[in-house]
């Protein structure tokens, strides 16, 4: 959660950047921590292009519902709620676990569309307290790999089973993504553990009733991905001949609609 705050502040000074979080550079000035020890370096641009990414589809999203509730899962110190000025008539959730969310809270208070929830996604309590009234997205962004397999696929089902109509959006790694992230130092030195590989949009839909494919994406197919810089493109390239390694982080986007009763 800080390295990715810090990727984004970091790509707000930069000379061109790819999200211009004016947030993250706010928040990363006002948090007293040795940002150094987040350990980034090439990992910026593969933090900003997915955030950018996750923007791009939310806002389809809002344009097409000026009514909706939004579920932003694992929402860490990200700004979404605020790059993105939802209307009136959107209730946005920002969803982590309580001490992120008391952090939060110092930075950007509560009101009426914007609310914090206090809890870990997979507790089955928080989903009730939120009103069921409306299309609803839920954006999970750098948070599926954090989860058990089996959490998170009843956490998906619940969000389906519970909501009228709406989206899922969320990233995840393949067995080989997982792999390599786990020996990735910057999250070691954060000491999480990493626990749900998604090998492909099949494991979703075949576990998830109700959900259709929007599209599913390498990373590198995301138009976000041409402003990361070049040397890492031409590798992406390179290894991408290799489906394992092409697929290895990937971008999902379903949709869900109830039926008429029966
Ligand atoms: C890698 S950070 C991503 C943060 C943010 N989405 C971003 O892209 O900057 C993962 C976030 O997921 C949260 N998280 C992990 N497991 C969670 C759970 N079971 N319930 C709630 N939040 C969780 C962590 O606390 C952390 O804020």
């Amino acid at each position: 959660m800080l390295a990715t705050l810090y990727a984004k502040a970091l790509d707000a000074d930069a000379e061109h950047p790819v999200l211009g979080d004016t947030y993250a550079r706010d928040l990363v000035g006002r948090i007293d921590y040795d940002w150094g020890r987040t350990g980034l370096g090439a990992r910026l641009a593969a933090v900003t292009m997915r955030t950018a990414h996750f923007d791009d589809w939310a806002r389809e999203f809002l344009e097409a519902h000026d009514v909706a509730t939004v579920l932003h899962l694992g929402c860490g110190l990200d700004s979404r709620a605020f790059r993105l000025r939802p209307g009136p008539g959107v209730t946005w959730y920002d969803v982590d676990y309580p001490d992120v969310t008391a952090l939060r809270e110092r930075f950007y208070p509560p009101t009426d569309n914007y609310r914090l929830v206090p809890a870990s996604v997979t507790d089955s309590g928080w989903l009730s307290t939120i009103p069921a009234d409306r299309p609803t997205l839920m954006i999970a962004e750098g948070l599926t790999m954090y989860l058990a397999r089996d959490d998170g696929l009843t956490l998906l089902r619940r969000i389906v089973e519970g909501f009228p109509s709406g989206e899922l959006q969320f990233d995840a790694f393949n067995r080989v993504g997982l792999a390599a992230e786990s020996r990735n130092g910057v999250v070691r030195r954060s000491s999480s553990a990493l626990g749900w590989a998604v090998d492909g949009p099949a494991e979703i839909l075949a576990a998830i009733p109700g959900v259709r494919l929007i599209t599913a994406m390498p990373a590198s197919h995301a138009t976000t991905f041409a402003s990361v810089p070049r040397r890492y493109r031409v590798a992406s390239r390179i290894v991408s001949v290799i489906p394992a390694l092409k697929m290895m982080a990937q971008f999902h986007r379903y949709a869900f609609e109830k039926g008429p009763e029966a």
